[in-house]
């Protein structure tokens, strides 16, 4: 069983946006490993390239928002936003060996998924289906 497991459950119905959602699992998933294995290189790589991601796919989520007059784009930027700082500040103080990154954050981060998953990534997927796009 995988840290993270996407389901049907989890598919929004946009492609691009599912296939990056199952990329950052998997990133996820393999950070889970190293943390494990407690190996300070590989977590440092996956950190940055889980952020890398996680910017190009929030990019994806806000172009598609604003190029369809989404109502909700704002307070879904912000959510976007916060979060990106977080895991900004955590990566760079972790790569500064000012921090350790620990499974509990991890599960913070699977939490923070699911959730705006659930409540917010739901409902542009279904306004952007809804607009035609696919
Ligand atoms: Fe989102
Ligand atoms: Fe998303």
């Amino acid at each position: 069983m995988n840290f993270i497991e996407i389901t049907r459950n989890e598919l929004i119905g946009i492609n691009s946006i599912d296939e990056q959602h199952q990329s950052m699992a998997l990133l996820v998933n393999k950070l889970y490993d190293k943390i494990l294995s407690a190996d300070r290189k590989m977590i440092k790589n996956y950190l940055y390239k889980l952020l890398e991601i996680v910017e190009v796919h929030f990019e994806n989520e806000e172009n598609l928002m604003r190029s369809t007059k989404f109502s909700g784009y704002i307070s879904h930027k912000l959510e976007h936003d916060r979060f990106y700082k977080q895991m900004l500040t955590s990566t760079d103080r972790f790569s500064k060996g000012l921090e350790t990154i620990e499974i509990e954050q991890l599960k913070g981060i699977r939490q923070w998924f699911f959730n705006h998953l659930e409540m917010s990534d739901k409902k542009c997927g279904k306004y952007f289906i809804e607009n035609g796009i696919s």
